[in-house]
């Protein structure tokens, strides 16, 4: 996994510097997803913050603030003369924030904020550094721009301080608080390999906007929030039938991604979309996995969707065995 984040990075900061117009985008999507950062880590301050941590925090999430503005200063190209690139940004935002949002969301992250909001916070700032790290840095390698190397090197000097503030107050948790920090971290480093991908494929379909005009199934699945979810939960029902629980797990936790709400808050009729999906043949249910991944903004949902397409693999592994 390790091998393929970096190729992907390295392959997403080859696309960006070949032009200004995507560089442009690109930052401005850095600096989208920096401000949500800053809020996730505002709204973590609760009455269970150490008060002597307080201080810290509030200068992380201000820093996090401060590179929003930094990141969309750093834009080559202030206005567009061509609207596609308008759109390539605000596609790319989308994907950018669902996927900070998606990160503060996803099981284990939860776990130890049930701990407490402030172990919520060591664990996130601990792991979501990694984005800025990897992402950042293969673009700094590359690009040619002077000004952006310039800005680009303050805010990573920034993130790694906030990796160093996250492991010192990791230290100070009971260890009833603490959990497997690696764990989070190859989640964080596959979504952050997912997101990578994404980015690529909504550039280069911005970029030759003719040629990918679909009505398919997915794209309809992901026009509607609620329309997503009761299909998900159709999904997730279907491998449930097929007695795969690890996949139909994977597929229901992700309706938080979507709704904010766990599976419990729907009481839906799914009968019209099992029998949809009862016709579909192994090989067509694996296939609509993978288009649905690629095809919904929300990055925790298009995680699971990959993940639940790895169970469907790995399952007609063994039966063929
Ligand atoms: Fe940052
Ligand atoms: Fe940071």
């Amino acid at each position: 996994m390790v091998t393929s984040l970096k190729q992907t990075m390295d392959q997403l900061a080859q696309l960006v510097m070949s032009d200004p117009n995507i560089e442009s985008a690109f930052l401005a999507t850095l600096g989208n997803m920096e401000e949500v950062a800053a809020r996730e880590i505002i709204k973590t301050i609760t009455h269970e913050t150490p008060p002597e941590a307080l201080v810290e925090i509030t200068q992380h999430a201000q820093d996090e603030h401060r590179h929003a503005f930094q990141l969309r200063a750093l834009k080559p190209v202030k206005l567009y003369s061509d609207l596609k690139f308008y759109a390539m940004e605000n596609e790319l935002s989308e994907i950018g924030i669902n996927f900070v949002l998606g990160f503060f969301g996803q099981q284990l992250l939860l776990k130890a904020r049930s701990a407490s909001r402030f172990a919520g916070y060591v664990h996130g700032a601990l792991t979501i550094e990694q984005v800025p790290l990897q992402m950042y840095t293969a673009y700094y390698k590359l690009t040619k721009n002077e000004a952006i190397k310039k800005g680009l090197a303050v805010v990573l000097k920034d993130e790694a301080d906030h990796l160093a503030l996250g492991r010192k107050f990791y230290e100070t948790l009971s260890a009833e608080a603490r959990f497997d920090i690696d764990e989070i971290n190859n989640i964080e480093a596959e979504m952050c390999e997912l997101l990578g991908r994404r980015m690529i494929q909504v550039i280069e379909k911005n970029l030759n906007p003719a040629k990918t005009e679909t009505k398919s199934l997915e794209s309809s699945l992901t026009k509607s929030r609620s329309r997503l979810t009761t299909w998900i939960l159709a999904l997730a029902e279907n491998e449930n039938k097929n007695a795969r629980a690890q996949n139909a797990k994977v597929l229901e936790d992700s309706v938080l991604f979507i709704t904010g709400q766990t599976k419990e808050a729907f009481k839906v009729d799914l009968t019209p979309d099992l029998t949809a999906l009862s016709d579909f043949s192994p090989e067509r249910l694996h296939q609509h996995m993978s288009a649905l991944a690629s095809e919904t903004t929300l990055i925790g949902v298009s995680y699971a969707l990959e993940q639940a397409q790895r169970g469907l693999s790995l399952n007609q592994a063994s039966v063929s065995l």
